[in-house]
Formats: structure tokens, C-alpha cells, sequence
């Protein structure tokens, strides 16, 4: 089976996931930037992975407005985010960016990613102070804002090669939506 890896990625951690997988899948690896849709014709398998950005997966568009050329594919799509991994998490994700119908020919992972202040382009860096200021203003702090507080002094990286392996098995396996 010849298999796609596409990623959208703005610190890294997206990019290192879709690095794993393609390197398990002996996949082709792009870039965002780097696609069009004529690219998807050569594929039976293929992977999309964008960062979460306000529960929204980036890039995504690419794959929601190319489904009708995607028919007949085995189509993955994972988000990578700060969050820790949690079943009503994955579920919010899901429901955020897929209806029904996109989801009976989606499969849907989330993947824990990392938070690196540094590497941010400046208008997320501007985002993130307003979180930052947000949090550091409220009383009482979750165990999740508290590590997330504490990111941005240091960066936190949470991702973990083991986490690519149900991607990995559902895309090698003769299993299709
Ligand atoms: C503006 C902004 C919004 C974010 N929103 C979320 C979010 O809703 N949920 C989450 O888990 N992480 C969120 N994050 C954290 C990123 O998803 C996380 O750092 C991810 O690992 C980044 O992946 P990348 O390095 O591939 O871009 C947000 C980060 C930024 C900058």
C-alpha cells in the first residue's frame, strides 16, 4: 500500500509525529505547503496531522474540501496538542472540525504534543501572553493550567514515539472505514 504523510506544523511537534509515522509506513513525507490535491491520486493511504489551534486542527481544509478525491483511500487525520490525552478531549476535537458524514470516512487520533513558547511566530506569541496574562490572574488553577503556566518558562514535551503505533497499525492494516 503506498502511503501519504502530509503535516502542518508551527514548533515542531506535528512535524516529529509525521516523521515516526512516515519512517514506520516507508511513506512519502510533505510539508503543507509542499501539496496538491493531483498528489493525493497516487496514494491508498493517506495520513494528514495538523497542530490544535483553539480546539481547531490547521490546515484541515485541505482534507475536508478534498474527501470526494480522497473516496476509496484509507484517510487518517491526527491533531497534536498541549493537552494530555483524554477520551472527552479527543471527542471535543472530533465534533469541533468533522460533521457525521466526513467522520464515516475519516479516522480521527489525537496525539500529545509539547508547548514551545519560543519557537512561536509573533501573532501566536500574542495569543499566548493573552492566555498567559488569563491564567496568571485567576485564583484557583487546574493541574493542566498550572503546567501549562509553567511551559512557558520552560518548554514541555509531552510526544512519545509509542503514541504513533494504533496510527500505524490501522494504516498497514487491510481494515477501512
Ligand atoms: C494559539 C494557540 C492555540 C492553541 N490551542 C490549543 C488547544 O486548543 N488545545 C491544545 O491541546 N493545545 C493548544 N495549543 C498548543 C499546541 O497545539 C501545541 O503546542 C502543539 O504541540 C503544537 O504543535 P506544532 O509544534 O506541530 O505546531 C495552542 C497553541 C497556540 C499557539
Amino acid at each position: 500500500m503506498k502511503s501519504l504523510v502530509i503535516y502542518k506544523s508551527k514548533t515542531g511537534f506535528t512535524k516529529k509525529y509525521a516523521e515516526w509515522i512516515a519512517e514506520k509506513l516507508s511513506a512519502d513525507l510533505y510539508d503543507y505547503n509542499q501539496i496538491n490535491k493531483e498528489l493525493f491520486k497516487g496514494y491508498d493511504v493517506v495520513i494528514y496531522g495538523g497542530s490544535l489551534h483553539a480546539v481547531g486542527i490547521e490546515g484541515i481544509k485541505l482534507i475536508k474540501d478534498n474527501l470526494d478525491i480522497l473516496k476509496g483511500k484509507k484517510v487518517v487525520v491526527f491533531a497534536v496538542g498541549a493537552s494530555p490525552f483524554r477520551e472527552e478531549t479527543v471527542e471535543e476535537v472530533k465534533n469541533n472540525n468533522f460533521n457525521k458524514e466526513q467522520l464515516e470516512q475519516i479516522r480521527f487520533y489525537y496525539l500529545r504534543g509539547g508547548f514551545n513558547y519560543n519557537k512561536l511566530p509573533f501573532f501566536d506569541k500574542l495569543l499566548m501572553k493573552l492566555l498567559q496574562w488569563k491564567l496568571k490572574r485567576k485564583k484557583v488553577l487546574t493541574a493542566d493550567e498550572k503546567g501549562m503556566l509553567n511551559a512557558y518558562q520552560k518548554p514541555a514535551d509531552f510526544s512519545r514515539k509509542e503514541n504513533i503505533d494504533s496510527i500505524v497499525a490501522y494504516a498497514s492494516s487491510s481494515e477501512n472505514k
